[in-house]
């Protein structure tokens, strides 16, 4: 990390060690004379008929508690989701003590601050009530100056199931229903989950188990001060195209007691910018903005593939006229973005795409899910290799989905680091919301907070209200009477657009701000925002899900603007199910297999799909048969994600019958909440599936893809790059499955490529074949890859079967074999794979050693073969050798 947010809240968690019980009167002095007791720690946890009593983590939940003082097992093993129902139905109550030093109690005001809390809750301190919760993406601060004792204090938060409460919610809503009701049965999930502002997956999603979590998520500490409190701190930097410069935004919000003056000074040391402001408060809260002229020029922060993430340390110094003082470091980076929609030449419609820093950016990336059930046992670590693998795989873009989290602060941070831009939604998916007043005014207190909380990290490229919930009423999916719907688009309104829009556009000017995805974007506006059909390619963003249609067939997939969602299942591998499950369970048919898969009819479209190009495994060892259909699994969802990716990359510079110019790829989904079957490219765990491999490559900032088009093989040329052209050739070779030498070769003229696609290779097929002799569509592969005029390799190999895997002929078993030795490093090694015959698709899993391969899921065309397994902590080659399964597509029938 090269730049530390320093916040009061940040300053204390560093400097106070862990506390027991109650909570002596551990004080820091700190900033502007508040002084800060945490009260994270152990509490005392409690149901209500006291039957289960505890102590509990805070910040955390109650499963978490439970199973960490052994009341529970793992919450995730086997069938323990319905186990373990009974927790989200009760009601719970944390309790703490606490003393506050006379010293520190007689200053002017006390603030019980509570960063977040899982949702529904009372909180009494000395046994009155000091207010109440029903947002979990929300802070709550409560002034208790009147209530706090000289001796010890007892605070209370009783927690109220978020069952019950939705149910009762729900029932409370007379006038008209709000869908949907339930989940569909597969889930296995809870009802009314539209109507509590907590993550809307935790009642189940189509990917992940049903736990209403209940909790207390984020730091709780108390806020003493004579007068005044820095309650957050913004900066944002924007252009000023008249006179070519910049210059920083910085908004202080504070919470005034007693009137003063003072002054703020703003610096950034390696700008050699630096100004100063009075600043005269009076009594209440207040933003104060404040604007710091950049005079010099400054480096870009650009999207990972497309240059640096320049970073800049920003320096708040806030001086009362009393002598308190104040200081903070907040990051910043410079960069400009748009959303651009205008029209396109021979096209009807709008373009949809990002142009950053005034180049045309395309979205290469994936969507984002809660990373745990339990988002108290989130660590850094499982964020960092998610990031990281995205980032590895190419990506410079990630949707935070609405139907999760707002994530945490290190989520954001490390984006901008890494230069992974966010597409963030608010928290609503597929659902319609009702709009009472107090569900309003709560959501406008989500909204407000959290675009402060966000906006000054320069990753986050555009807000979004809600996830399909304009095509939800559009395309009917809760049977509404045609009389009705105006009602529902009246809500939709009220809550989209004239209330989170609206706060967004006040309180940010940086970025674009889109009602829903899909959206058609500014037609959808023109038609009342609720666009007839928000699907349609022609503008906006699409999603995109058709499991019954073969993969292969390009031509199904809409020509886009925007893919922002769509993708396949698979199963997660063998050992990553195994922590989960026992013996009795490892069948695609068990019954452990039907409950994990929440997506109705997903294990059998799974193996469907993949029936139309591979044979299904068929071994008479169960155990054997039920990791090859694992397997299987995940290749047919890389396949079917690589084909419609490729589909997109290529019609980038294309408009075919006015369809075209895809600008983003998103595909649905990057990581797990949970070891099950899902669209995710990446495992609960770490583990990438091959999926995941196969992105680095068809995100390759250079790439070759081939396509079958009327009987023509077209290769096209894909560059991301604005700057460079480049001088490209392709070499195209044919491989029989029953030899290793190339049975023919050929290549393309030199063509000049620069950013978007170009078609440079196109021969009829039976041409193909016919001139390499032996080739029939069965027998033959057609690999190629991009070089350089003088013939250096400049793509990563790609390749396209001329028939499906299932016909191919001459296809044996490859019996392959390996070694694995050190490179003397004892996280990186060499495996050394030899095999008697071509093999498709080469597997490398090596169980729950974490880490990766360099590559994986190959075509092995030569005898010989070395990959690099890079582990994420120190093993052995002996460890690796004891592990290492490999498969190939032969290898399972
Ligand atoms: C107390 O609550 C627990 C957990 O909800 C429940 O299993 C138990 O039956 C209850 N006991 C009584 C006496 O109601
Ligand atoms: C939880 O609290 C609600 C609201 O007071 C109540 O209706 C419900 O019966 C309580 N549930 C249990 C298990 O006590
Ligand atoms: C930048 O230039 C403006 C106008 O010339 C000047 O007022 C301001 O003080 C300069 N700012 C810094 C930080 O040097
Ligand atoms: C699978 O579930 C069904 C229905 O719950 C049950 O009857 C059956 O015994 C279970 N089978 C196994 C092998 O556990
Ligand atoms: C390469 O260029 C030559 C000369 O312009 C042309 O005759 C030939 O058809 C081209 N080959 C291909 C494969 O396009
Ligand atoms: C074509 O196939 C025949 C029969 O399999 C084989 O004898 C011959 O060597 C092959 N020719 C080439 C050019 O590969
Ligand atoms: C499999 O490979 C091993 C080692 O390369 C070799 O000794 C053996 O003969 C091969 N088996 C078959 C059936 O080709
Ligand atoms: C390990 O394997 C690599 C690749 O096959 C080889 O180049 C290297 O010499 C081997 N090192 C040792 C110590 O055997
Ligand atoms: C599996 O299927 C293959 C191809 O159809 C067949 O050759 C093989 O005998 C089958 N194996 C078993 C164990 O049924």
């Amino acid at each position: 990390m090269n730049h530390v947010v320093w916040s009061l809240a940040c300053f204390y968690l560093l400097a106070v060690p862990f506390l027991d019980s109650a909570f002596a009167s551990e004080v820091k002095s700190s900033n502007l004379g508040v002084d800060i007791i945490s009260l994270n720690g152990k509490w005392q946890l409690l149901n209500s008929n006291s039957s289960v009593s505890l102590s509990a983590e805070v910040p955390g939940c109650v499963h978490t508690a439970l199973q960490r003082q052994g009341f529970i097992s793992d919450p995730y093993y086997r069938f323990n989701d319905l186990a373990y129902r009974w927790i989200s139905l009760d009601n719970w109550t944390y309790t703490t003590s606490f003393t506050v030093p006379t010293h520190v109690r007689e200053k002017g005001k006390a603030v019980l601050v509570f960063e977040g809390v899982d949702t529904v809750s009372t909180i009494s301190l000395n046994g009155v009530t000091i207010g109440k919760t029903d947002n979990m993406f929300r802070r709550y601060d409560f002034e208790v100056t009147e209530f706090l004792k000289d001796e010890e204090n007892i605070l209370q938060v009783w927690i109220m199931s978020a069952v019950t409460y939705a149910s009762q919610r729900s029932h409370a809503h007379t006038e008209y229903r709000v869908p949907p009701d339930c989940p569909p049965p597969v889930q296995k999930g809870e009802c009314h989950v539209n109507f509590i502002r907590k993550a809307q997956s935790s009642f189940s999603w189509d990917w992940g188990p049903s736990f209403p979590t209940l909790g207390i998520w984020k730091e709780v500490r108390l806020e003493f001060f004579n007068t005044l409190r820095v309650l957050s701190y913004t900066t944002s930097p924007k252009y000023d195209s008249e006179h070519s410069s910049w210059n920083v935004e910085v908004e202080l919000f504070i919470d005034v007691f007693v009137a003063t003056k003072g002054l703020v000074h703003l610096s950034i040391p390696l700008l050699q910018s630096e100004a100063e402001f009075q600043l005269s408060l009076t009594p209440g809260q207040s933003k104060n903005s404040f604007v710091l002229q950049i005079n010099q020029s400054v480096s870009l922060w650009w999207p990972f593939g497309h240059g640096e993430q320049a970073l800049y340390d920003l320096t708040i110094d806030v001086k009362l006229e009393g002598g308190e003082t104040f200081s903070a470091e907040q990051m910043v980076a410079f960069r400009t973005v748009e959303l651009v929609q205008e029209p396109i030449p021979s096209s009807p419609g709008l373009s949809f795409y990002f142009r950053i820093n005034g180049k045309p950016v395309f979205l290469k990336g994936s969507n984002w899910i809660p990373a745990h059930a339990f988002q108290d046992q989130v660590t850094t670590d499982m964020i960092t290799i998610l990031l990281r693998s995205a980032q590895k795989a190419n990506m410079n873009a990630l949707r935070v989905w609405g139907g999760g989290v707002y994530e945490q602060d290190i989520f954001y941070s490390l984006c901008d680091m890494y230069g992974i831009m966010i597409w963030q939604d608010f928290m609503f998916a597929c659902a319609l919301y009702p709009t009472e007043k107090d569900f309003i005014q709560t959501v406008r207190e989500e909204v407000t907070q959290q675009v402060r909380r966000l906006k000054s990290h320069p990753s986050v490229v555009i807000w979004s209200g809600n996830n399909e919930n304009e095509a939800a009423i559009a395309t009917d999916w809760f049977n509404i009477p045609v009389a009705e719907r105006p009602l529902y688009v009246k809500d939709y309104v009220n809550l989209y657009v004239e209330n989170i829009r609206d706060i967004v556009l006040q309180e940010d000017s940086t970025r674009p701000f889109l009602v829903s995805s899909p959206t058609n974007g500014v037609e959808s506006e023109k038609e009342g925002w609720v666009a007839k059909d928000p699907y349609d390619p022609h503008y906006g963003d699409t999603h995109y899900y058709n499991y019954y249609n073969d993969c292969w067939d390009w031509t199904a997939f809409p020509r886009t603007r925007f893919a922002s969602e769509y993708g396949f299942q698979s199963w997660p591998s063998f050992s990553t199910l195994s922590k989960v499950s026992q013996s009795t369970d490892w069948d695609f048919s068990s019954n452990f297999s039907a409950h994990r898969q929440h997506h109705a009819d997903g294990n059998q479209q799974m193996l469907k799909q993949a029936e139309l190009h591979y044979i299904l495994p068929n071994s008479t060892d169960p155990v054997q048969r039920y990791r090859d259909t694992i397997y299987v699994t995940q290749v047919m969802q890389a396949q079917c994600v690589k084909i419609q990716t490729e589909f997109y990359r290529h019609s980038r510079s294309e408009i075919v019958e006015g369809e075209g110019h895809t600008m983003g790829t998103l595909y649905w989904q990057l990581n797990d909440i949970w070891q099950g079957p899902s669209w995710s490219s990446v495992e609960f765990g770490g583990k990438w599936k091959m999926l995941h491999y196969w992105a680095t490559d068809f995100y390759a900032p250079l790439l070759s893809v081939g396509v079958e088009d009327k009987g023509d093989l077209l290769i096209y040329a894909i560059s991301d790059s604005h700057s460079e052209q480049h001088s490209v050739k392709a070499k195209v070779k044919l491989y029989s499955w029953s030899s290793f030498s190339a049975v023919c070769s050929l290549e393309s003229n030199v063509t000049t490529i620069k950013a978007g696609s170009t078609l440079v290779f196109q021969h009829p097929i039976s041409a193909l074949l016919t001139q390499c002799g032996n080739c029939t569509r069965r027998s033959c592969i057609a690999v190629f890859h991009l070089s350089s005029p003088e013939g250096q390799m400049i793509s990563p190999h790609n390749h396209i079967f001329l028939s499906s895997p299932r016909y191919a002929e001459g296809l044996k078993k490859p019996n392959i074999t390996f070694t694995v030795n050190g490179t003397g490093d004892a996280q990186s090694f060499f495996v050394t794979l030899h095999c008697t015959f071509p093999a498709v698709y080469v597997w490398l899993d090596v169980d729950d050693i974490p880490g990766h391969f360099d590559v994986n899921g190959f075509l092995m065309l030569s005898k010989k073969a070395t990959v690099i397994f890079g582990a994420w902590r120190p093993t052995t080659a002996d460890e690796i050798t004891a592990n290492l399964h490999i498969t190939s597509l032969r290898d399972v029938y």
